[in-house]
């Protein structure tokens, strides 16, 4: 196969790092991709929405597959957009089509999806400039915390949080008249607070059958302890200790099968990745969301993990036959510390000199992200820059071969925190 990855993160190095493996991989192109990647094909310099430049070197190269590793190029429609295309209906997209990419590009249409196929989910209510005074005496009466969600994309900053009926007003007010998140905040959703600890559950699927991966918690928050801004995620372990079987079971009967069988049902075009973003709720799962791609860290512990060839099961998932395939998981547990720019998640600096990056090694892979060669060296390119993965037996070990790599690797600025996995150990 020829294949075409679209991204440039952590994740995208990951599954580079992991195609490129597969006796089924001819060539590998990623778009635009990043110093990482560029070890295992060819970098491009195309934008991951940028679909006519994506389609002028699908037909010159001969392409057989593409994977988009983020949710922007699927909730912009380049399934459809490859379907509907003459020159392009024979190349295989990875990912839902773009209704099934709603289940992450609209929060509403998530929540009324959970809310026809009985999946459990917080209990909400959604509200627009129509029945913006109604929305405003319902905050007002409603139990504390609230949480407030943009209907829309918003580079994951559209969930606010608040203790205060008042602040949660005025939150209210700039999404909907101040356009605060743009259009993507013209429909808010307002919702419980559910009390637990959260995870990821990925599963890949054909629309009919479906396999589950390797479990993950990410740690969102800039600060240890769970303190500070929210970032795209500063580290991750797999598989997450108290996914046990039993709670596992739950997740599967109560979100997985009526998920996938709620897309069928409904003629859904989905073939690909779906992420759960869970809660624990005393031993219950509820969805906190939905993404329609891989997580990012999580893809940096959930991959290596995965012991089949990837693009056997892109394969299967293309052919409608994944359900004849069996997941193998690597026995051992996964960690990954990111080291992240000064600033980051606000501005950062960029163009480091980034120093000291081991080789890569049984137990040991160094994924990057915002990263960019330059003059022979690898220089920082972004704010999450690159990510530490470990494999052991134990969590404990893992963790700290993770750290102790984050400290050699070097770059001026670099942050990293030294308390992923800390509730496990
Ligand atoms: P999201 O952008 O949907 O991933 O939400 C960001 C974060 O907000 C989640 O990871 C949760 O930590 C938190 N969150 C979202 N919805 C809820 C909820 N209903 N109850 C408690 N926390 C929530
Ligand atoms: N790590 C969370 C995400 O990829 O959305």
């Amino acid at each position: 196969m020829k294949i075409l990855l679209l991204g440039s993160g952590g994740r995208e190095h990951a599954l580079a790092w992991k195609m490129a493996q597969s006796t089924y991989c001819e060539q590998l192109f990623i778009a635009p991709g990043n110093a990482g990647t560029a070890q295992y094909g060819q970098n491009l310099d195309i934008a991951v929405s940028d679909f006519e430049k994506i389609k002028s070197f699908c037909v010159e190269n001969a392409i057989s597959l593409v994977v988009p590793g983020s949710e922007e190029p699927l909730v912009k429609g380049i399934y459809d957009y490859f379907q509907q295309d003459a020159a392009l209906q024979h190349i295989p997209v990875m990912g839902p089509s773009a209704l099934g990419a709603q289940l992450e590009g609209s929060k509403a249409f998530a929540k009324q999806f959970m809310q026809r196929h009985n999946i459990p989910t917080a209990a909400y209510r959604e509200f627009s400039e129509e029945n913006y005074e109604e929305g405003v005496a319902y905050l007002r009466s409603h139990t504390l915390p609230i949480v407030l969600k943009a209907d829309g994309l918003a580079a994951g900053k559209g969930v606010v949080i608040l203790n205060d009926r008042e602040e949660a007003v005025v939150e209210f007010s700039q999404m909907i008249k101040d356009a605060k998140f743009g259009d993507a905040s013209k429909t808010v959703v307002v919702e419980q607070f559910l009390t637990g600890i959260e995870l990821s559950v990925f599963v890949l699927t054909d629309g009919h059958s479906y396999k589950i991966l390797p479990t993950a918690k990410d740690y969102k928050r800039i600060g240890e302890g769970d303190t500070g801004l929210n970032t795209g995620g500063m580290g991750a372990v797999s598989p997450v200790p108290f996914a046990d079987q039993a709670f596992m079971a739950l997740v599967e009967d109560r979100v997985i099968r009526p998920t996938v069988s709620g897309l069928e049902k409904e003629n859904i075009v989905y073939n690909g990745f779906i992420f759960f973003g869970l809660i624990n709720v005393n031993g219950e799962p509820f969805v906190i969301e939905y993404n329609c791609r891989m997580g990012d860290p999580e893809t940096e512990v959930v991959i290596p993990r995965l012991q089949n060839d990837l693009l056997e099961l892109f394969k299967a998932v293309q052919e409608g036959q994944l359900s004849s395939q069996t997941i193998y998981e690597d026995a051992r547990v996964a960690t990954t510390v990111m080291l992240v720019a000064k600033g980051y998640p606000e501005a950062y600096e960029k163009g480091k000199v980034i120093s000291n990056i081991p080789a890569p090694t049984q137990d040991q892979l160094v994924f990057q992200a915002g990263t960019k060669a330059a003059g022979g060296e690898i220089l920082t390119n972004g704010g999450r820059v690159l990510t530490v993965t470990s494999l052991a037996t134990d969590l404990g070990i893992a963790l700290t071969h993770s750290r102790q790599t984050a400290e050699i690797i070097d770059f001026e600025g670099k942050y990293y925190r030294r308390d992923i996995g800390y509730e496990f150990v």
